[in-house]
């Protein structure tokens, strides 16, 4: 008889678990290198935030942020692997993926403003490249903006030529080191988690990027000067993995995709305004000395880093160079420069 009693305890539990199974929430592992609050943070934040009110918390997005979980070296190998679920590498990240075409957003002033890398980013060249990713395990699904790169020293750059000799750290990439080279300095490729600590003891004597990642890394405490030179866009593709993708309920995909486009929206709302405040809280902490470009400081600086254009060395197929010059008005802007 007890034995009896514990079989029919042992069914009961058994009945009720796959009920118990199904409340438990989707979890959703968001992986990423900067900080909560630079652009990216705050773009993964409010995708998550969207899909917990449209999937009424049956999908949580778990974020974790400054590659505290993975970091430029590993984070896309993990995604491959399943060990995390979405990703958003800078846009030159990607060709590890076997697409050199993303290392194509590293060109020098490739577009003029914002308006005009929405054009490719968020137009069909976009689209087309995010598409090339699928073979290889992974979906793109968006691109999101940081904005444009700035260069920091330790030494005040208001001409190219200031920058002769110095040693400065870019994302791994062709592009950016002949972008160094033609500027006469020494590109030195590292890991975006390594950055900080390469000034502070000197490694390298200055970086590149935009000023949400400067100040939200704290480097404005290891530089003294910060030159307002916009040579560079720096964008994020979305990624998820394929399989994973793959598994979802089609309501569940249709949630993350609305999600999605929503914060999208406001990554590329959001981003320019946020490098704005970083520029203010920067200049605020006195720490680090803000250095504007006259109008003939700028063309030197494009003059100096147009030809990076014609060093691509057949990586980057020249229609998408070409397609992309038509979107962004680049070609307009280098024939003004001559
Ligand atoms: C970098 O390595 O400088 C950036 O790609 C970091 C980031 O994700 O913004």
């Amino acid at each position: 008889m007890k034995l009896f009693a514990h079989w029919i305890v042992a069914i009961a539990a058994i009945a009720t678990m796959p009920s118990a199974l199904a409340e438990l929430p989707l979890v959703i592992r968001f992986s990423h290198v900067v900080a909560p609050d630079s652009p990216k943070g705050q773009a993964a934040q409010r995708f998550a935030n969207l899909v917990a009110t449209r999937t009424q918390g049956k999908v949580r997005v778990d974020i974790y942020p400054n590659g505290r979980l993975y970091g430029d070296q590993d984070e896309i190998a993990a995604l491959l692997m399943g060990s995390v679920d979405m990703l958003a590498p800078s846009l030159t990240k990607l060709k590890v993926l076997r697409v050199p075409e993303f290392e194509v957003f590293d060109l020098p002033y490739l577009f003029a403003d914002i308006e005009s890398a929405h054009r490719v980013t968020q137009g069909q060249i976009g689209k087309d490249l995010l598409g090339k990713l699928a073979p290889h395990g992974v979906i793109g699904l968006a691109i999101w903006d940081n904005g444009f790169k700035q260069l920091s020293s330790n030494r005040p750059v208001h001409m190219p030529t200031d920058l002769a000799g110095l040693s400065l750290r870019i994302q791994p990439s062709k592009i950016l080191e002949t972008q160094m080279k033609d500027l006469g300095a020494k590109a030195r490729p590292l890991p975006f988690s390594e950055v900080y600590n390469a000034l502070k003891t000197g490694a390298v004597d200055g970086t590149e990027g935009p000023v949400s990642n400067f100040y939200t890394q704290n480097l404005h405490l290891t530089q003294k000067y910060l030159t307002l030179s916009n040579h560079g866009y720096l964008g994020y593709g979305v990624l998820v993995n394929k399989k994973f993708w793959d598994t979802l309920a089609p309501d569940v995909r249709i949630a993350l995709e609305g999600s999605l486009k929503e914060a999208t929206t406001y990554a590329n709302d959001t981003a320019q305004r946020n490098n704005e405040e970083a520029l203010m809280a920067v200049e605020q902490s006195g720490k680090t000395k803000v250095i504007q470009l006259s109008a003939d400081e700028k063309l030197a600086w494009q003059k100096a880093l147009s030809k990076v254009h014609q060093q691509t060395d057949g990586r980057i197929p020249k229609e998408l160079i070409e397609r992309i010059y038509q979107e962004s008005g680049y070609h307009l802007a280098a024939v003004s420069m001559r």
